[in-house]
């Protein structure tokens, strides 16, 4: 189970990349039909970056106005789209998306940080079951890479 893997792999590392890259590969790898897995960091007010990915080109600065990776960051609240074409606002990076997940990442005091994306060849394919786990995931690196005291140590 990719979580407890996570959570085992993870256990007191606290770089930023490190945390980022490894859960971006992980999961990648962990399911078959996520064909984008990956991040974008806050990197100044409003404007999202994007930052360790697995997958195809990922688009490379999303305002907080834009798409659903937007919507997430500015809402602070996870985003599922079972039909990317249904959204007007969804930004393609590749034309064989069907649907997204998209979950808000917060640091020790709930600031959006960064949002962890995925997409996925197939219609439907996130359920409250993913937004669990994920969201676990994004818990496990509000405690690893963005605790507050992570760059003293
Ligand atoms: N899915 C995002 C764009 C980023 S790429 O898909 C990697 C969005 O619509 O916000």
């Amino acid at each position: 189970m990719v979580f407890k893997k996570l959570e085992a792999i993870l256990d007191g590392v606290r770089d930023e990349i490190a945390c980022l890259a490894t859960v971006a590969c992980e999961v990648f790898h962990a399911f078959e039909g996520f064909h984008w897995v990956g991040f974008y960091r806050v990197t100044e007010p409003g404007v999202l970056m994007v930052g360790p990915y697995q997958g195809g080109h990922g688009c490379l600065r999303i305002p907080f106005e834009r798409g659903v990776c937007g919507a997430a960051a500015r809402s602070g609240e996870v985003q599922i789209v079972d039909d990317v074409n249904a959204v007007q606002d969804h930004i393609a990076c590749s034309s064989s998306t069907r649907s997204e997940i998209v979950l808000p990442v917060v640091d020790d005091k709930g600031e959006v940080v960064a949002v962890f994306d995925i997409d996925s060849d197939y219609p439907a394919n996130f359920d409250a079951v993913d937004h669990y786990w994920l969201g676990k995931v994004c818990t496990l690196l509000s405690a690893t890479c963005y605790r507050a005291e992570a760059n003293s140590e």
